[in-house]
């Protein structure tokens, strides 16, 4: 492998000595503060009430839920875990499914009347645990994220795709089988799909949940209609047809569940498909790829262009949308610009560039929107790889204003109470900083629950973690 770990960068200076060499633009602190007046330790106002500080838990399933949608007690570990971090925003904690058909695999959760008292004992074990570690919790924002996976749904068996699609894709339709519109969402079956994603709002509201995400990324069906170019009807072409289902759902949210808030997390750039190479296995764009389908592309398929994810982030507002989470690409075609990894997940490709240029370019495009965005309460993602170094950069982009929020992904799996450790001044323990193994991705790429097997003492206990070494050998 041709790039340097950052696990062998000794010193701060190493570190941003990489980044120099690189080219990239990246803020880094050289000491990182701690404290209620530290840049990370600073409160924020919203309409949906306080949030006591700049860390925020990114939404991440496990694959562990009951068949019917309820949590397990994996779950709820993670949800606790989530708790005890000391982030004060936690954003949706996982992909909630609005119903059977949309949920990515058969044990994603699921809101409906039936689950509604479990889902809600998910967010008061998270608030409780927080309670008990932190002695308050009038500064925690807690919402719940609603999807539908359309492309990439997998409702009834881990391995049969039912994918339901928003449009043609010329390079993904061939990896799920499609040849035709069947599996193209009507018009009224979006219509239908929206009064779905409000019902599931109500519930969410009755739930204690403060607010909703509305999730439009990765690929998903909210993020797909984004890009829906060529999609006829009243969901596609134009920028206020593709972004029909968006003002549909907060305006019947709002309708129906009035006071709950709203979040909209968007993938705001993205890049063709990617396949492995057949000589390296190092990943390159995928030949029979659109360029044009991409929201937030330049039209090249590997460039980005803010102008509409910007045009998206405007409207939000006009919408009363306060909260905002930037992410990119998707983890199934695109991983290394969404959460780049030293080591692939096994249905992944070989990293096509240094792991900490996907890292600045999805802090530098949420810089920019954050810029033209004031209004707004933007939450940024992708920091894990950055590994060590995280709080040093999380402190520079948030006191520089190149972002409000800093999200927390993967390192949340392997070191729960990170932001906890950095507000308090503590030294990072070193052996639970996540080193981007995809352990978490493969396992349920794989049919096995997700975890962070390598540093996670409960999971590397688990007999999951044999089928998981075997799976890899395969
Ligand atoms: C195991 C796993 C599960 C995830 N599940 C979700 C999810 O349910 N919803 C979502 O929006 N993103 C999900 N993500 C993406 C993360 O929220 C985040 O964007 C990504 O991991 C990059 O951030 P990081 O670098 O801090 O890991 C998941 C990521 C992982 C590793
Ligand atoms: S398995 Fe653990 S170390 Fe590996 S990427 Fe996931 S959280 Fe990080």
């Amino acid at each position: 492998m041709a790039y340097p770990r950052i696990a062998s960068f000794k010193s701060h200076e190493d570190f941003t000595g990489r980044l120099k060499e690189l080219g990239l633009d990246l803020p880094s602190d050289a000491e990182v503060q701690s404290g209620d007046d530290s840049p990370l330790g600073q409160t924020i106002t919203l309409k949906s009430g306080k949030v006591g500080n700049r860390f925020c838990i990114l939404p991440m399933e496990g694959w562990d839920g009951t068949s019917d949608g309820k949590p397990t007690e994996l779950t709820r570990r993670r949800w606790v875990n989530f708790g005890i971090s000391g982030a004060k925003l936690i954003w949706g904690g996982e992909a909630v499914a609005v119903r059977h058909d949309g949920r990515a695999n058969p044990n994603q959760l699921m809101i409906n009347d039936a689950n509604l008292s479990s889902i809600e004992s998910l967010r008061t074990e998270l608030v409780g645990a927080h309670q008990e570690r932190f002695d308050r919790t009038d500064d925690l924002l807690v919402g719940l994220q609603l999807t539908h996976s359309g492309r990439f749904a997998r409702p009834n068996q881990k391995t049969l795709a039912e994918p339901r699609t928003a449009q043609r894709n010329p390079a993904l339709d061939p990896r799920f089988g499609i040849s035709d519109d069947s599996k193209m969402l009507s018009d009224d079956e979006l219509k239908k799909l929206i009064d779905d994603f409000v019902a599931a709002a109500v519930l969410a509201k009755k739930a204690g949940y403060a607010f909703v995400d509305i999730k439009h990324c990765h690929g998903y069906l909210g993020h797909e209609l984004l890009s829906g170019f060529d999609r006829p009807g009243q969901f596609g072409g134009s920028f206020e047809n593709r972004t029909r289902f968006a003002r549909d759902i907060i305006a019947g949210i709002r309708a129906e569940a009035p006071g709950l808030e709203m979040g909209v997390r968007v993938s705001v750039f993205d890049f063709v498909p990617y396949r492995p190479s057949d000589e390296d296995r190092i990943g390159i764009p995928d030949e029979k790829a659109d360029p044009r389908l991409t929201f937030g592309g330049d039209g090249s398929g590997l460039g980005i262009d803010l102008s509409e994810p910007s045009l998206f982030m405007t409207l939000l507002e006009e919408l009363g949308i306060e909260l905002v989470c930037s992410t990119a690409g998707s983890p199934y075609y695109n991983p290394h610009i969404q959460r780049p990894a030293y080591f692939p997940p096994s249905d992944g490709y070989q990293p096509p560039e240094d792991p900490l240029v996907g890292v600045t370019r999805q802090i530098l495009a949420t810089a920019e929107l954050t810029r033209l965005h004031p209004n707004l309460t933007i939450v940024g993602s992708g920091y894990t790889y950055l590994q060590d170094w995280l709080p040093n950069v999380a402190q520079a982009v948030v006191r520089t204003g190149m972002v409000d929020s800093v999200g927390l992904g993967r390192m949340v799996l392997s070191y729960p109470d990170l932001p906890a450790d950095v507000l308090s001044g503590k030294t990072l323990v070193r052996k639970k900083v996540c080193r981007t193994f995809s352990d978490c991705t493969t396992a349920p790429r794989n049919g096995i629950v997700s975890g962070c097997y390598p540093l996670d003492p409960f999971y590397k206990d688990m007999p999951e973690r044999k089928e998981l070494a075997e799976a890899k050998k395969g």
